[in-house]
């Protein structure tokens, strides 16, 4: 049976006292929550402070990025072993905004998860076609790309440890969500990738998310088709109750 992650990526939103509210009303509100994996992922600013709020509740921390060595002449990036530290309990890697504005490729991408899981951290791999690929025709061959990449050297243990994230990128803030259908689709499609690379029991046990203007009003719908098993969200995920407005349909489902 495969886990419903939803998770809350902040992006660059809240200060840090912002974010430390937040996440109280997070917490307070995923209290009865007992079959969802709810996360957030704050700024790295703000990480260590909202590590202090989620301390002892059934809400889990994740980062928004990490890079791949454990130290050095970096400037501006984060060690894995940095987030590890202050209790990180899943990172997001190769978000679309990442791959668009700062250069983040399948083969970063893969650098990361390794080190990320070498750590004992779960990766949230986030793929997606953009919409003029799409309308190329692309959809399976982009997504088979990615996924080949984000698994590079990747045993079928190492890849139970991971959680995807299909986030169309036309889909991301846009407002526009993919349909059920639309969405049912490209899941069953990552789904076959991942059974051809590691066969249908690894393949059926890996929590696969949706991401893109996910809301409680389309909540239910997606997160019901067969090979939806939860979701990362942006704009939702800046208010406590619209999250929880998409945690809750999850919640019902998986009991
Ligand atoms: P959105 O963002 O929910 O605001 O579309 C999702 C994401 O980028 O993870």
């Amino acid at each position: 049976m495969r886990k419903i992650v939803i998770a809350g990526n902040w992006k660059m939103n809240k200060t840090v006292a912002e974010s430390v509210t937040l996440a109280s009303e997070v917490v307070a509100a995923a209290s009865g929550i007992r079959n969802v994996v709810v996360a957030i992922a704050p700024t790295y600013l703000a990480l260590a402070k909202v590590a202090d709020v989620l301390a002892g509740s059934n809400v889990k921390l994740a980062a928004q990025d990490v890079h791949w060595e454990n130290q050095g002449a970096f400037t501006g990036k984060v060690s894995a072993d940095m987030l590890k530290e202050i209790g990180v309990d899943y990172v997001i890697i190769g978000h679309s905004e990442q791959r668009t504005y700062f250069g983040e490729t399948d083969e970063t991408v893969n650098r990361k998860v390794r080190k990320v899981q070498s750590l004992g951290m779960t990766p949230i791999i986030c793929i997606g076609e953009t919409l003029a690929e799409r309308r190329e025709g692309r959809l399976e061959s982009v997504l088979t790309t990615q996924v080949n990449g984000a698994y590079a050297g990747l045993s079928g243990d190492d890849a139970l440890r991971t959680v995807i994230a299909y986030e169309p990128v036309w889909a991301i803030g846009t407002g526009v969500t993919a349909t059920d259908d639309e969405a049912q689709q490209a899941h069953a499609f990552v789904r076959g990738l991942l059974a051809g690379l590691y066969g249908e029991d690894v393949a059926q046990s890996i929590s696969i998310q949706y991401g893109g203007s996910m809301k409680p009003e389309n909540a239910a719908g997606l997160l019901a088709q067969k090979d939806i098993d939860g979701g990362l969200i942006g704009g939702a995920a800046l208010k406590a109750d619209s999250f929880l407005g998409i945690v809750a349909p999850g919640e019902a489902l998986s009991k």
